[in-house]
């Protein structure tokens, strides 16, 4: 059996597949392994660390590979160069993308979705929606504190004292988790919403304020599966009024609220944005699902 690791076509993209050290796992199973040039560069790896590893560096890498394996979905021109039923396997987005599947389909792969992984304990290492959500929203408060002009903490000098930033942290699902937990750490005072009931003791074990319109469809607003359903549009009403009081007194708004398979929920209204203060910065990780 062969398994190709294949290089990123989009630019904006610097992961890679596959380490190093899991072309060595590979190797020990009897597989196996190229890699196309360049692959890891983005990351930091080396074509030599991979070639070490016991890695064919190879141009025509996933020309006869089994299995072809990659960050995101491959695009129309690079599955033509697959071999005919090789196994695919990468982070497809398949909700609304379905021409992109059918290209897949069309040339004679199979698609493996690994953001389809069932999400119990026994597949959490396999789980790519929680390692890369956490690292999203410990980015998110990051990168919110480079745009920032203020300090996070509340610092005491002699020549007076500047309050600390207030964060409001909108969907504490894994994402929206890592980020509370960032800014608290930084020392921001943080409030958290989400419509899912089970987060109230979450964020306030975090050290945050939980703030959300607390009625009956808010108790049952969980999944079986542990998402959020899609809320009516009069939850959204009375949602929306709660938060746009609060949104006009915070430093930072960071949104990552999502539903399987649907669109992102809008929480942020044009009306809300332009309620807050100058300098106030807004991070939306719901942006792929339309934000
Ligand atoms: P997600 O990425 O689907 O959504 C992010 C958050 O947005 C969720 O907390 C959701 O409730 C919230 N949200 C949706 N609509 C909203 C609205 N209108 N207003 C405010 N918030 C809204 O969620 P994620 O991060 O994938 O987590 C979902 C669940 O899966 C959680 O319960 C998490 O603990 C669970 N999980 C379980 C794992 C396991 O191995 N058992 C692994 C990872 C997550």
């Amino acid at each position: 059996m062969k398994i190709a690791i294949a290089r990123e076509v989009d630019a904006a993209e610097p992961r890679v597949a596959a380490t190093p050290d899991t072309v060595k796992k590979f190797k020990a199973l009897g597989i196996d392994v190229a890699i196309e040039p360049g692959a890891g560069i983005k990351s930091g790896l080396l074509d030599a660390d991979y070639d070490a590893a016991g890695a064919v560096v190879s141009t025509e890498a996933v020309k006869d590979a089994d299995i072809v394996i990659k960050v995101k979905r491959p695009e129309a021109s690079e599955v033509t160069k697959y071999k005919k039923g090789a196994l695919v396997i990468a982070i497809m987005d398949p909700y609304g993308n379905e021409a992109a599947l059918k290209a897949l389909a069309d040339a004679g792969v199979a698609a493996f979705a690994m953001e389809l992984m069932p999400r119990i304990t026994r597949a959490q290492v396999m789980d790519v929606l929680s390692s890369q959500a956490n690292l999203a929203g410990y980015r998110a408060v990051i990168e919110s504190a480079e745009a920032f002009g203020r300090a996070f903490p509340m610092m005491m000098t002699a020549a007076g004292t500047v309050p600390a930033a207030k964060v409001f942290v909108m969907g504490v699902g894994v994402a929206g988790l890592q980020a509370i937990a960032t800014a608290r750490r930084l020392g921001a005072v943080v409030t958290a919403t989400d419509v899912r009931p089970a987060t109230k003791e979450q964020v306030e074990s975090l050290g945050a304020k939980f703030l959300a319109v607390e009625d009956e469809e808010f108790k049952n607003a969980q999944t079986a599966g542990g998402y959020a359903k899609e809320m009516s549009k009069e939850y959204q009403a009375k949602q929306a009024a709660l938060t746009a009081e609060h949104i006009k007194k915070q430093d930072i708004v960071i949104t990552t609220a999502l539903i399987p398979g649907r669109p992102a929920p809008k929480l942020v209204t044009a009306e809300m944005v332009k309620s807050m203060k100058p300098g106030s910065v807004l991070v939306d990780l719901a942006v792929e699902r339309g934000g």
